[in-house]
């Protein structure tokens, strides 16, 4: 037998981070996969912002590289991935975490006019797919990858469009998982609950009714820290998660056991 250590080693693999502003959560994935060993494409419909991560973390003497991409356009995913060819020869990672969440109106789903459903799916849905689209073939090449979407704890269960796009996210992970699996790609998800990113802290601050009521329900810490989803990601990431596939692993402090 062979021994019996786990390997989180991300030496040599070659990640795309959706969502990677400063302040967000993909900002914190980036930095825990150039941490790990990982050439990290920091990808972001705020190029700037994007840029100034990775610059941030070549300061740090990490591999980056900071690219705009709007993930509702799969040239704008292809070109995004052509970046990680082009820079590091392929891509094994990809962390789908870019999405609409504070922008979306907090109102009943048939309120909903047209234009906003539809982004909300177009960013938050098909934004994910086209993702993978443009980086399933170089996975291959590479002989495996794997893939970590973001959903939500809201989505359990959904009670907004945001928490559909999110509910929408786990069904493309399990039908993906199965797809992607005898390439030796695993695909699966993470559900954050409340997160304390800049998003988050100005959607729902200090004493806001949300905040009230997840203090009453989530039966560890209400709210976390974004490095708190850091031990999930590099599970679904790193070779000593190898063999977990179409799995949702909850990083909430219990709030999916709310009554
Ligand atoms: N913060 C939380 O409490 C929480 C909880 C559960 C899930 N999440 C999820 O975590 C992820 C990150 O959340 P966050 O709190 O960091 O919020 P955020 O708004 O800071 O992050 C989302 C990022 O996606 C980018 N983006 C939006 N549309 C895009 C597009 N078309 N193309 C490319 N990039 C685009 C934004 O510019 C932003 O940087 C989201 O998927 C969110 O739904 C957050």
């Amino acid at each position: 037998m062979s021994r019996a250590t786990a390997d989180w080693s991300l030496d040599g693999k070659v990640a795309v981070v959706t969502g990677t502003a400063p302040g967000g959560i993909g900002e914190t994935y980036a930095r825990a996969l150039a941490e790990a060993g990982a050439s990290v494409v920091c990808a972001d419909i705020q190029a700037s912002g994007a840029k100034a991560v990775a610059d941030t973390l070549i300061g740090e003497g990490h591999r980056a590289v900071g690219v705009g991409v709007d993930i509702t356009d799969p040239d704008s995913t292809d070109a995004m991935a052509g970046v990680a060819v082009r820079e590091y020869g392929g891509v094994d990672i990809l962390v789908n975490n870019a999405a609409l969440m504070a922008q979306l109106p907090q109102i009943p789903v048939l309120d909903y006019d047209l234009e906003t459903w539809h982004r909300a799916m177009d960013v938050n849905v098909n934004g994910a797919l086209h993702c993978c689209r443009s980086v399933v073939d170089l996975m291959r090449e590479r002989g495996g990858g794997r893939i970590v979407n973001q959903s939500s704890g809201g989505a359990y269960p959904p009670s907004s469009v945001y928490g559909i796009t999110k509910i929408a996210l786990v069904g493309l992970t399990t039908a993906l998982a199965r797809d992607l699996g005898p390439d030796h790609i695993s695909v699966n998800a993470i559900a954050p609950g409340m997160v304390e990113s800049s998003a988050s802290l100005a959607m729902v601050p200090e004493g806001s009714p949300f905040r009230t009521m997840m203090e009453q329900v989530v039966v560890m810490r209400p709210a976390g820290q974004t490095t708190d989803l850091i031990g999930a990601l590099l599970l679904l990431t790193a070779p000593a998660g190898d063999w977990i596939t179409g799995q949702v692993l909850h990083v909430d402090g219990g709030w999916i056991l709310r009554p």
